[in-house]
């Protein structure tokens, strides 16, 4: 029985029958995974604020109305206290205490003043910094992943590449040793369910024991640290000081949890769907190729163009109205920040893509208090990646049409990408 509800599942059928509920947003078909943007159009077009009956959640198109959502501080991230606490708590029955705690306290799930005291710490380790001094090992990274690539002239970029990428420069900047890289790939992966629980191998349960893993490897490391200070996040991390005030060590190892989840999957697919946009668009690539110089407003570009992640929600403190809809107290209202970033009303010629796109205020890391913690990082990472690989391989070349993209309602990115490189 279990066998074939997961084969109708496989074959989309009960998405299929139910398509007429779900109006143009049914993010579980296929053809709409691959090409999610004529159904965000239309959308927007007919109804740009609409209730998904399937979800029982306001979805927003309009990038007015997704920026209104998230800076708005009436909408709250607390969707467990107030949408669905029995379903969270049915869902969690078998989950550890200390690791159910670490899903309600990481910085994705909480509101000011809990939010900023904990932002505040993290962001005294995260600095811009921080991240610049990186530059040079991220380019050193690159150039050995694809010189390891080079002698096959072909490489499946998304396993070759744009996964390990980012694992190995947040080791790096944790300050993981070398020898354990293997370990946090893992845990990276198994930890993906925090940010999307349907879509990890291993679903929460996975997630917990990778955590608690992960707890103890970090508790280790950071009494270590604590002891003799390095140059590194995790040093930082436990020195950050806010009035006084440091980071316990629970929230450090949410706060590195949450972050080795939110690198998995994100900057991996920013380069995954770059490179698909690139083999889809020859114009664009020579650009890329002849003028590195418009690396920075790529990167914007292809954030804009094909967002790594396509949507987040907020549950609406009091009655409000959006877009003209009256939207009551306790609701969930989701933003899909994908069709935020085509809005005709907002960027001239939405669905070309534009490397040296000038006026371009995507919202492909959020916006307002819960802004990408990462966003600096990841930019670097794609525009070493995407410009030192246009450079090194001119003659990149591939299927633009990938096997598969990753079944995810919140992210978007090829799951295999095969190319040649010669
Ligand atoms: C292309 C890559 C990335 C994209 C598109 C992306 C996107 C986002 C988005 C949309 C949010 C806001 C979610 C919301 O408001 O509900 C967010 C938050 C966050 N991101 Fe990223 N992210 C990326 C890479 C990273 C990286 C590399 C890190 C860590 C090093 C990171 C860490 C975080 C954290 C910790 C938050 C929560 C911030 C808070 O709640 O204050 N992200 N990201």
């Amino acid at each position: 029985m279990l066998k074939l509800v997961r084969w109708l599942i496989q074959q989309e059928w009960p998405f299929r029958l139910a398509n007429p509920v779900f109006g143009h947003w049914n993010p579980f078909l296929s053809e709409r995974r691959a090409d999610p943007y004529p159904a965000y159009h239309r959308q927007r077009e007919e109804a740009p604020v609409f209730f998904s009956r399937v979800f029982r959640v306001w979805i927003c198109t309009r990038h007015e109305d997704v920026v209104r959502v998230l800076r708005d501080p009436t909408f709250s991230v607390r969707r467990t206290d107030v949408q669905a606490p029995a379903l969270f708590k049915l869902f969690v029955r078998k989950l550890r205490p200390d690791f159910v705690e670490m899903i309600e306290r990481n910085l994705l799930m909480l509101d000011p003043p809990d939010h900023t005291r904990l932002r505040n710490l993290v962001n005294k380790a995260f600095t811009r910094r921080a991240v610049e001094s990186m530059r040079p090992r991220i380019q050193t990274v690159v150039d050995e992943l694809l010189d390891a690539a080079e002698p096959a002239g072909e490489m499946e970029l998304v396993r070759d590449f744009a996964s390990p990428l980012p694992i190995t420069v947040i080791a790096e900047m944790l300050g993981v040793p070398a020898e354990d890289r293997g370990k946090f790939k893992r845990w990276s992966d198994d930890l993906t369910a925090l940010l999307d629980p349907f879509n990890a191998p291993k679903g929460l349960a996975g997630a917990q024991d990778a955590f608690l893993e992960l707890a103890d490897y970090l508790r280790a490391i950071c009494a270590e640290r604590r002891a003799n200070p390095r140059d590194d996040l995790l040093s930082a991390l436990v020195a950050a000081e806010d009035e006084g005030v440091k980071l316990t060590e629970a929230e450090l190892i949410s706060i590195a949890a949450l972050i080795l989840a939110a690198v998995h999957e994100t900057t991996t697919n920013l380069i995954g769907n770059a490179v698909v946009a690139l083999l889809r668009n020859p114009g664009e690539r020579k650009r890329l190729r002849d003028d590195p110089a418009i690396g920075r407003t790529a990167v914007e570009e292809f954030l804009r163009y094909d967002s790594p992640v396509q949507f987040t929600d907020r549950v609406a403190t009091q009655d409000c109205e959006i877009g003209g809809k009256r939207i009551r107290k306790n609701t969930l209202v989701g933003v899909i920040l994908a069709a935020a970033n085509r809005d005709p009303a907002v960027f001239a010629d939405p669905d070309r893509l534009d490397l040296g796109r000038r006026d371009n205020p995507h919202v492909a890391f959020g916006q307002g208090a819960h802004f990408c913690l990462g966003a600096q990082l990841a930019r670097v990472e794609a525009e070493i990646a995407l410009t030192t690989l246009v450079r090194r391989f001119p003659k990149l070349d591939g299927n633009p049409d990938p096997p598969g993209w990753i079944p995810s309602m919140l992210l978007r990115g090829p799951t295999a990408l095969p190319i040649s490189l010669r």
